[in-house]
């Protein structure tokens, strides 16, 4: 039976920063548009008649289908692909993604999380640590880590600690030395207050976390960046296929809202569309789209749309199968992915229980895929 959990307080996580960004005064008069009769010119959007595109097609490879299918986008939907609309993203999308979510993750939705689309994964995370952060923080990151996440964490004002990692990914007895060794070795420094680590195919180590390790490092009170950039292209042994920290947050801590999770469609759909996808406490998600709210607006509605349009025509249960035909098509050399004949399903959808969000890869340090490991991060004090 799934028990409900308290959510965690999230308030003292919250940056300066956070704080100080204020909801955009003209994004708050949106709904007064919808007013029947109101000739708004509040925030610059032109009449839909006015805007030169008919709709806009485009047609699919035939993957999950035995032909190629066209989609085409008109009407309301190229409205709404065409216009501003709410920051976390397309109503209709987010939708969508909270429940794969719930099914991937086997979360439910009255939990106090939220998901927003962003310009990539690697956006919103600027973001997260821009609204977790204060001068003088302590981040905890996995070594050899994401070079991404590193150039931003270089420039944030706070000190960054190492936490080594193995052919397992974050190594949990590495974790627990570095927290219960804090304040003696580095006296009048802050304890970290958050984690950030690539679970599954971590990039440039290629090494994935299992449920035990997770467990571990899900108990001490900090909030986990999970970085899940490559969590569908997991082709190591079924057995050791993780659940992810969203998933087992709950049932390791008592509580949920510890996790903030990020997934990208980069390596599944396209990197140029630049959709990113984050979940985490609904009180993260607001800081960090109060922040999109004031600088861009929001991501790209036209490739949120088209990102919809596909992956509501596969269903979810195809959109994660796709991902297994994908990492099938990138493990064997061979550039194509097909619908697998009758019977030939992978043991994600044969067990009827897939499992993750994007692709994932368990390259291990034999692996000859595995890049040569990157220089330690410098710290910062
Ligand atoms: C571990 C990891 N996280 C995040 C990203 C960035 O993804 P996005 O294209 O969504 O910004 C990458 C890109 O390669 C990555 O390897």
């Amino acid at each position: 039976m799934h028990m409900k959990y308290a959510s965690i307080d999230i308030e003292p996580f919250l940056s300066e920063r956070a704080r100080a960004w204020k909801p955009s005064a003209i994004r708050e008069l949106f709904p007064l548009q919808s007013i029947p009769g109101m000739l708004s010119l509040l925030s610059g959007t032109p009449h839909p008649k006015t805007l030169p595109f008919e709709a806009m097609s485009f047609r699919l490879k035939p993957i999950a289908f035995d032909r190629p299918i066209e989609v085409t986008i008109e009407g309301d939907d190229l409205v709404e692909a065409l216009q501003y609309g709410p920051t976390a993203g397309v109503p209709r999308f987010v939708k969508w993604l909270k429940n794969l979510q719930c099914k991937v993750h086997g979360r439910s939705l009255d939990e106090g999380w939220a998901v927003a689309v962003g310009t990539g994964s690697q956006d919103l995370m600027y973001k997260t640590f821009q609204s977790l952060t204060n001068a003088g923080h302590s981040v905890l990151f996995e070594t050899p880590s994401y070079s991404g996440a590193l150039g931003i964490l270089r420039v944030e004002p706070c000190s960054l600690a190492e936490v080594q990692s193995d052919a397992h990914g974050l190594n949990p007895d590495a974790l627990r030395e570095v927290l219960s060794t804090w304040h003696k070795r580095r006296p009048g420094q802050c304890f970290p207050n958050i984690l950030y680590t690539v679970p599954t195919g971590n990039n440039p180590t290629g090494a994935s976390k299992y449920t035990s390790g997770k467990k571990d490092a899900n108990q001490y009170n900090l909030l986990i960046l999970e970085d899940d950039a490559y969590s569908f292209l997991y082709y190591g042994p079924e057995e050791n296929h993780a659940r992810s920290y969203f998933a087992l947050e709950d049932e390791v801590n008592g509580e949920v809202g510890r996790v903030v999770r990020f997934d990208t469609h980069s390596k599944v759909l396209s990197s140029g569309m630049r959709l990113g996808v984050m979940t985490a406490h609904k009180k993260v998600i607001d800081a960090v789209v109060t922040m999109t709210t004031n600088t861009n607006a929001k991501t790209f509605s036209t490739t949120q749309m088209i990102a919809y349009r596909l992956l509501s025509s596969w269903g979810i249960d195809w959109s994660l199968e796709h991902a297994t035909l994908s990492l099938l098509a990138f493990t064997s050399g061979n550039a194509t992915c097909s619908k697998p004949p009758p019977g030939n399903t992978s043991p994600a959808l044969r067990n009827g229980t897939p499992r993750k969000l994007a692709f994932s890869s368990t390259r291990s340090s034999s692996c000859p895929l595995a890049p040569t490991r990157i220089p330690s991060c410098e710290r910062r004090r």
